[in-house]
């Protein structure tokens, strides 16, 4: 098998990339949904309608480009979850239907698992096993990853994940959505010191985390502060953050015994964490290229490609909005 096309659609991302063996990913495209940013976050129903809109022209794009039919195409590799069942459907539908008409095999991926194997299209990229740390607007996970399909959850959020924590407060501070690098901007113009913010369940054994209580307590400063001090607060509320990840981090390494760190996320993004990690792991932490560390179809296509033995023809269209990582198994090799 040799070429597969890969659709994301499980939030407010359209990804399609095509994956050849041998050569990796030859052609993406990413569309990033904007209609979201004045509601203060993604509304499903608008996600699934854009999904709608776009994903068609970006997949003629993506072949076009690659300068392939699609009678070319050896598998479609889709996100089937998890993520918002209705933009889900969107990509799992599209994909299926294609498949069908075309004769070849549908291959539905985890998201988290698309996220987990990205790094391994870089150059150098880092060997198994790793622990990783996924940070975006969804989740917030630290796995042990042995290999494809073994993964371990060490740790995951209570509450928000660590990009909702940053786009509320964001919003708190009346910047735009989704606001991780908003906040990041203004607080390079701010003291972190100034205000104290608590680091949320460091002190409490184990790998969870919970970021609702901090959001509370930069809500309550906000309300008594003026807009000339909002650069303190960001600087201040993003330092307990940048900690609070650095340490869970540390400790997952110690307790895993394992030397490679891996992040992936759109809030991997942060310049201030990956200095902090940096400097508390010399040497021993990978980030994908910023491309491959937000939603894209790249991932899904790279995925698709260690699942190849496991596409199914049977036409049906299942999603699935909540799966748990840990119920995946390694990849059929036939
Ligand atoms: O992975 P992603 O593109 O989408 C998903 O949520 O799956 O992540 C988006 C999240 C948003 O919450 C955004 O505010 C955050 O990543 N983010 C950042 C930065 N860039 C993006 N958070 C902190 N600092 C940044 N520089
Ligand atoms: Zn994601």
């Amino acid at each position: 098998m040799q070429s597969i096309l890969g659709i994301e659609t499980s939030c407010d991302e359209t990804g399609v990339a095509l994956f050849q063996a041998g050569q990796g990913v030859v052609c993406e495209r990413v569309y990033t949904q904007v209609d979201h940013e004045q509601y203060g976050g993604v509304v499903p129903e608008l996600a699934s309608r854009d999904h709608l809109r776009k994903l068609p022209g970006m997949i003629d794009e993506v072949l076009k480009a690659a300068d392939i039919s699609p009678k070319g195409l050896d598998a479609i590799a889709y996100t089937q979850g998890p993520g918002l069942a209705g933009a889900l459907l969107v990509g799992a539908s599209t994909a299926v239907s294609m498949a069908q008409a075309l004769g070849i095999p549908a291959i539905g991926i985890h998201h988290m698992e698309g996220h987990l194997l990205s790094p391994l299209l870089d150059d150098p990229a880092p060997e198994f096993p790793f622990v990783a740390l996924l940070v975006s607007g969804g989740h917030t996970l630290l796995v042990e990853v042995q290999g494809p399909g073994e993964y371990t959850i060490l740790g995951e959020t209570l509450d928000d994940a660590a990009g909702e924590a940053f786009d509320k407060t964001a919003r708190l501070l009346g910047l735009g959505f989704p606001g991780g690098q908003e906040v990041a901007q203004m607080a390079l113009a701010g003291d972190p010191n100034r205000f104290e913010f608590p680091r949320p369940m460091v002190n409490r054994p184990g790998l969870d985390f919970s970021f609702s209580g901090l959001k509370t307590h930069t809500r309550g400063l906000i309300g008594q502060c003026q807009p000339s001090d909002y650069p303190d607060i960001a600087a201040g509320f993003e330092q307990a953050v940048v900690d609070t990840i650095v340490i869970k981090c540390k400790r997952a390494l110690k307790q895993t015994g394992l030397e490679r760190l891996v992040m992936a996320g759109g809030v991997s993004a942060n310049t201030h964490l990956r200095q902090a990690l940096d400097a508390a792991l010399p040497s021993r932490v990978y980030y994908p290229r910023p491309e491959l560390c937000t939603d894209n179809g790249a991932m899904i296509a790279w995925a698709g490609w260690h699942r190849r033995h496991e596409g199914v023809m049977d036409g049906k269209i299942k999603v699935r909005p909540r799966w748990p990582l840990d119920e995946l198994k390694s990849p059929r090799i036939t």
